[in-house]
């Protein structure tokens, strides 16, 4: 059986968690034995990697600690969570994956993104999704949408601007894999989208 990995990306408010869920509830309903996880805090010992980056008393954290906890919590999801579902024949949705470490640790920290990318590389296994939905949405609007903030959430518009600047740069590098929708419509508009790039890849994997 072919292997089905979808990654959703966007920056906070755009939607792309509400999208994740509905995706795989669809799947799930439709009969497809899928699994719905997220980075960070897939898995137990995720949990406490993502507890110390958004924790708001966490004002002192290094920004290459920063990235190595990313980085370890993907390993850790990799090894735990989405490695062996793939192996299974299972469909894999992740809410965020390497795209974020590129767009926040990368252009939004301005840290080395060829650095980062030889460090995704090891933490992944050499893992990469077939299609990654990025929800894009201008940061002024997506902030508005957030209610209580994290460490991360903490951060500039201009912080933001950049993230958003890098995702679209990484689909246009990438346009076979990734996949822009207007987090602006409704979202039953977005998922009605998704599914229509979905389809194609379900009929690839039965
Ligand atoms: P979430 O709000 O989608 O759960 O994501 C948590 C925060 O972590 C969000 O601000 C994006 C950030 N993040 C990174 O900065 N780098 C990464 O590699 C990942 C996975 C998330």
């Amino acid at each position: 059986m072919k292997k089905l990995f979808i990654s959703f990306e966007g920056i906070e408010g755009s939607g792309k968690s509400t999208q994740a869920e509905k995706l795989y509830k669809w799947l799930n309903s439709e009969g497809y034995d899928c699994i719905f996880t997220k980075e960070p805090g897939g898995t137990e010992i995720s949990k406490k990697i993502r507890n110390i980056l958004l924790d708001k008393e966490n004002t002192e954290l290094a920004e290459l600690a920063e990235l190595f906890l990313y980085l370890a919590d993907r390993a850790q999801h990799i090894k735990e969570v989405i490695e062996p579902a793939l192996f299974d024949g299972k469909i894999v949705i992740t809410d965020r994956f390497f795209d974020s470490t590129i767009a926040y640790q990368g252009k939004g920290r301005e840290i080395s993104e060829e650095q980062i990318r030889t460090m995704n590389e090891i933490a992944t296994d050499g893992i990469s999704p077939n299609l990654t939905i990025l929800i894009d949405i201008f940061p002024k609007k997506g902030l508005k949408r957030i209610k209580c903030k994290d460490r991360m959430e903490l951060e500039s518009e201009d912080f933001y601007k950049r993230v958003r600047q890098e995702y679209l740069k990484i689909a246009d590098e990438n346009p076979n894999r990734v996949k822009v929708f207007n987090g602006v419509l409704s979202p039953e508009e977005i998922e009605k989208d998704i599914r229509k790039v979905i389809k194609p890849l379900l009929e690839r994997i039965k």
